[in-house]
């Protein structure tokens, strides 16, 4: 049959078939993700794509394969391909989104349609429930997805509920199943290390199931980011092609499953990594799974960014709409040989360059043990009285004479044997019985499954706030990732251990969001390895990783811009690199600014260059954080850099553009600007020049129209290899 008349006979057999409100809508601005009831009474999705202008032609859209599910025409096999959620112990033959076994043994589950609502949370907001049913068995599952108009973005999970005798277990949960038709697919996953986050890979899906997983408990994404692209027929680029982005709000461990049929039809589950983790469900209890959010962009990649990071802006991330902030760490020029007058000494350098913070790093804590290095102290939080014999309190005094707010460091999920708190309890930790422990940098993880744990870890934050009137921001740091982990607390129930020590974490950071709202916070795990939607929800932002050299920080820092808005992505300007230390500023710039350096080894220039850079970012970093992000030019396909971000109106707008290696093509460093106003007449001046007054880029203070801009664009980068130019761009008369 040729593809009309395929075409035609769909649309009259859909009409003529369908039932009165068999399909459900869930949509926003621009995509759309339609399912539908089958005559089977199961739950079916049909599309999900750029939204139609006529509702009724979803009917038509799906291929010859979908029909079979409405027809029933006796080939379930094939029908099931297309299930909402897939289940696993009758008739489907691929991956299931949920397993269970009943009270009686049975292995199997089937969901039927029961009902559905939708509810209007605000204007931009709509959630849809749907529910189903087994029909032989007392097992609920609900499904929800909540639809972000503007931000094109839907978030969706899943409850699981049932009314058997005893505990039912489940054995896959996942969060979301979406069902893609294409030509061909292209993911791009981003994958870790310490000191290497966030590479980007992009490969073509083959026939099979391919994995994006973790295992390791917690600092749970140090090797695979919980993030993927998936574009459908051909690769997208910032600008073309369809393209789905996911992510995950859960601090432990998911999975991604890309599960390409023989059809060529493509199947994407979900959620928490069910690996060793099957969760004994008590009746009447709720099993909730973490939110997946997802978007779906028919402009590239560069679309899909915008929409998470204007959906994180507003509803994802602790205060996305606040601004953030700047400071100085002490992290890398003390390490842990410091003492009070030090640091006294580095408030007045935090005055110095501007900043709004000092914020004291590692090893102020421990007595009986002090934190002197790595291997002692973690876990007894009280200040060391040998290099700071007045307390927290008192350096809280002198930041504030001084000028500055006052953060702290704490890593309250973690201990070393050497300390008071291990002698106490050698209980709460996680440990193996009768295996050796994994003392993994000379620490372990405690036991946060444990209800006394929690109130422990409640109460490090909880104590600090206490002292005079609290800190004003944590860094909570997370060392290792969980090895040879078995919970005292949980018993037999070991494999609720991964699920239960995630869900501990968050009733811990739900008190502590719910006792000090205002308290902001950085996500840390030995760099960036613990990034993701479910801890930025208590977190105000993150550090992207101990690899602070400028060079690599590019690389980085553009890998996190796919999915996180630059307001939470913290950067600090180090000695780390050898650039110069307007290279390493600059750097820092697209993102949260921060300075770990020793200020007093600045030579004259340098300090009156960060200075007067702390003082333009002030001024740019409302667009910084909350404009639109445009990426230009990626270090991953060519020997620089160049990004833009763009306020929502239109009038300001600051450019960066970073040279990793010389340029010497003579029509080096034209780029074309994106995301201004194609009338508007727009001023562009280089900033943060060095030395200072001396400019790089030559056309700095010309007007150019935004059309100009746009369609044409301007040479803005230099030639030489680790230089950089930032341009302020603002729209004039
Ligand atoms: C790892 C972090 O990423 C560093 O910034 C620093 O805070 C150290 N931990 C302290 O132990």
């Amino acid at each position: 049959m040729n593809t009309i008349l395929l075409f035609i006979f769909s649309m009259i057999y859909f009409n003529s078939q369908a039932q009165e409100g068999s399909m459900i809508r869930i949509e926003t601005e621009n995509f759309a993700h339609v399912l539908k009831i089958g005559l089977d009474h199961k739950l079916y999705q049909t599309y999900i794509g750029t939204k139609l202008n006529n509702n009724a032609e979803y009917e038509a859209v799906s291929k010859e394969n979908i029909k079979k599910f409405v027809v029933n025409d006796g080939n379930p096999l094939i029908d099931l391909r297309h299930a909402a959620y897939p289940t696993f112990g009758t008739t489907n033959l691929f991956e299931p989104a949920i397993r269970v076994t009943h009270n009686d043994g049975n292995p199997s589950l089937e969901l039927e349609y029961q009902k559905h609502s939708t509810k209007k949370i605000d204007d931009n907001c709509i959630e849809t429930i749907i529910k189903l049913k087994d029909p032989q068995y007392p097992v609920f599952v609900e499904l929800h997805f909540k639809a972000f108009y503007k931000q094109n973005v839907v978030e969706s999970w899943t409850v699981i509920e049932h009314k058997e005798k005893e505990p039912i277990t489940l054995y896959n949960y996942a969060s979301s199943a979406l069902h893609l038709d294409a030509d061909k697919y292209w993911l791009t996953q981003f994958y870790s290390d310490v000191v290497e986050e966030v590479r980007i890979e992009e490969s073509q899906l083959t026939k099979g199931i391919k994995i994006i997983d973790s295992k390791l408990g917690v600092r749970t994404n140090m090797f695979a980011a919980p993030n993927f692209f998936l574009s459908l027929n051909s690769k997208s680029t910032e600008e073309t092609g369809e393209v789905l982005a996911g992510t995950i709000a859960w601090s432990g461990n998911f999975k991604f499953t890309f599960d390409l049929d023989n059809n060529n039809e493509l199947r994407i589950i979900s959620g928490i990594n069910e690996f060793a983790s099957e969760y004994s469900l008590e009746p009447q209890k709720v099993f909730k799974t973490p939110v997946f959010i997802y978007t779906f962009s028919n402009q590239g990649k560069g679309l899909a960014s915008r929409n998470l990071h204007s959906w994180a802006m507003n509803y994802g991330l602790k205060d996305g709409n606040k601004s953030r902030l700047t400071l100085l760490n002490n992290w890398e020029t003390t390490f842990f040989d410091f003492d009070e007058k030090k640091l006294t000494n580095m408030f007045s350098d935090a005055k110095t360059l501007g900043v709004d913070m000092f914020l004291l790093d590692d090893g102020w804590f421990g007595n009986k043990y002090p934190r002197s290095g790595s291997t002692s102290g973690l876990g007894d939080w009280q200040a060391t009285k040998a290099i700071l014999p007045n307390g927290i309190g008192y350096l809280m005094d002198q930041a504030t004479a001084t000028g500055v707010k006052f953060g702290i460091w704490i890593e309250p999920e973690m201990i070393n044997e050497k300390t008071e708190l291990y002698e106490k309890h050698p209980d709460w930790v996680l440990s193996l019985p009768n295996r050796a422990k994994d003392v993994y940098r000379t620490q372990l993880v405690l036991d946060l499954c444990n209800p006394q744990v929690q109130d422990f870890v409640f109460k490090v934050v909880d104590d600090i706030m206490q002292i005079k009137s609290g800190v004003s921001f944590f860094k909570w740091d997370c060392n290792r990732m969980m090895t040879s982990a078995y919970s005292n607390y949980l018993k037999k129930q070991q494999s609720h251990l991964f699920i239960e020590y995630t869900n501990g974490l968050y009733k811990v950071l739900d008190r502590i969001k719910a006792k000090y709202p205002n308290l902001e916070m950085m996500l840390c795990a030995g760099g960036g390895g613990r990034v993701d939607y479910g801890m930025l929800n208590y977190f105000t932002e993150f550090w992207a990783s101990d690899n602070t050299d400028a060079f690599n920080r590019i690389f980085i820092q553009w890998g996190y811009s796919y999915f996180y808005p630059a307001l939470a992505t913290c950067n600090h300007v180090t000695s780390m690199g050898k650039q110069s230390i307007k290279f390493r500023t600059d750097v820092a710039m697209m993102g949260k600014l921060g300075f770990d350096i020793h200020v007093g080894g600045l030579k004259e220039d340098e300090l009156k260059f960060c200075q007067d850079a702390v003082v333009n970012y002030k001024r740019l970093s409302p667009t910084i954080w909350k404009g639109d992000l445009y990426r230009l030019v990626s270090p991953y396909e060519d020997t620089r850099a160049v990004l833009m971000y763009v306020d929502k109106e239109k009038n300001h707008s600051v450019l960066f553009s970073y040279t990793l290696q010389p340029l010497t093509d003579p029509n080096y460093g034209l780029v074309k600007f994106k995301g201004l106003d194609v009338n508007k007449k727009y001023k562009v001046e280089e900033i943060n020049s060095m030395p200072h007054g001396r400019k790089s880029f030559e056309e700095s203070g010309n007007v150019c129209s935004g059309d100009f801009l746009m369609k044409i664009g301007l040479k803005v980068s230099s030639s030489q290899p680790e230089s950089s130019v930032i341009l302020e761009i603002n729209a004039v008369e």
